[in-house]
């Protein structure tokens, strides 16, 4: 996969690219990241990218010229065409199906604009998908293009170290390997759940215990546990996850079913 990011920082977002788990699948060769100015395709001789808006108005506007520029001339290079994303605060809210989506695609070229906006041109002659992170305008796209990268690159296959991390984590929703049904990151009908609580040593802090049942090797019963508690978390705190599914509560009210099921039989085989 080839990642594009035009920006007007690419030294912002370099060093992030570079760390952790980023940075080692891109040394490990499952991706290619590179920022680059948008300045660099200007052919204003100031390298000027921005210019008043027409009508008046405060701040500045992204010029066309620069980032059509930027995006036709990256995509002449090698691969061809890629998917053209916009970070931008009007854009189609950032979740883990899109996160998915992009993660299957060749190529992406990410557009991180500052100033007050866009030329709406922009918008009409690239035809980019319009991404936000979120209901709230940050000074500059780079932080919403590193969240989109971060999300979508730890999704490539070999990205992170244990590939059970992605498999029960939250929003996960693909189902490209089954493995357990009923396990925490999505229910057997492929819904999203938000995760299960974790716990690791020591089995007890300040007073605080690790919940027996993972403690005592039953793989079944475990599962059992996690799959009610993922439940029961989403369905506290995420209820609009689950509303989507109609079967949501009927599987809650399973799930708690089999909970009471595990705490019975645990219950027994304390006495
Ligand atoms: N640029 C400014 N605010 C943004 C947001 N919320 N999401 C994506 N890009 C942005």
């Amino acid at each position: 996969m080839r990642i594009d990011v035009l920006t007007l920082f690419p030294e912002v977002c370099e060093p992030f690219f570079s760390a952790s788990i980023l940075g080692r699948a891109r040394q490990s060769g499952l991706v290619t990241i590179a920022c680059h100015n948008i300045r660099g395709w200007s052919a204003d001789p100031h390298h000027k990218v921005d210019d008043r808006p027409f009508g008046g108005g405060p701040g500045m506007v992204m010029m066309c010229q620069p980032v059509f520029e930027a995006v036709e001339g990256l995509e002449s290079q090698g691969e061809g065409a890629a998917t053209r994303v916009l970070l931008t605060p009007q854009g189609e809210r950032l979740n883990q199906r899109i996160v998915e989506e992009f993660a299957a695609r060749k190529r992406l070229i990410l557009v991180a604009g500052h100033y007050e906006g866009f030329d709406e041109r922009i918008r009409s002659g690239l035809s980019p998908r319009e991404i936000s992170i979120g209901d709230y305008v940050l000074s500059g796209g780079e932080a919403a293009a590193m969240v989109l990268v971060d999300a979508v690159v730890r999704l490539i296959p070999g990205a992170l170290g244990d590939e059970e991390s992605v498999q029960d984590e939250s929003f996960r929703m693909t189902d490209a390997a089954p493995r357990e049904a009923g396990a925490a990151g999505e229910d057997e009908s492929g819904r999203r759940l938000l995760e299960y609580p974790q716990y690791t040593r020591p089995r007890v802090f300040r007073g605080m215990e690790v919940p027996e049942i993972l403690l005592g090797g039953d793989h079944g019963k475990i599962r059992a546990w996690r799959r009610a508690e993922a439940l029961k978390r989403t369905a506290q705190r995420r209820p609009d996850l689950q509303a989507a599914d109609q079967n949501g509560v009927e599987s809650y009210r399973q799930a708690r079913q089999d909970e009471a099921g595990v705490e019975n039989s645990h219950a027994e085989q304390d006495h």
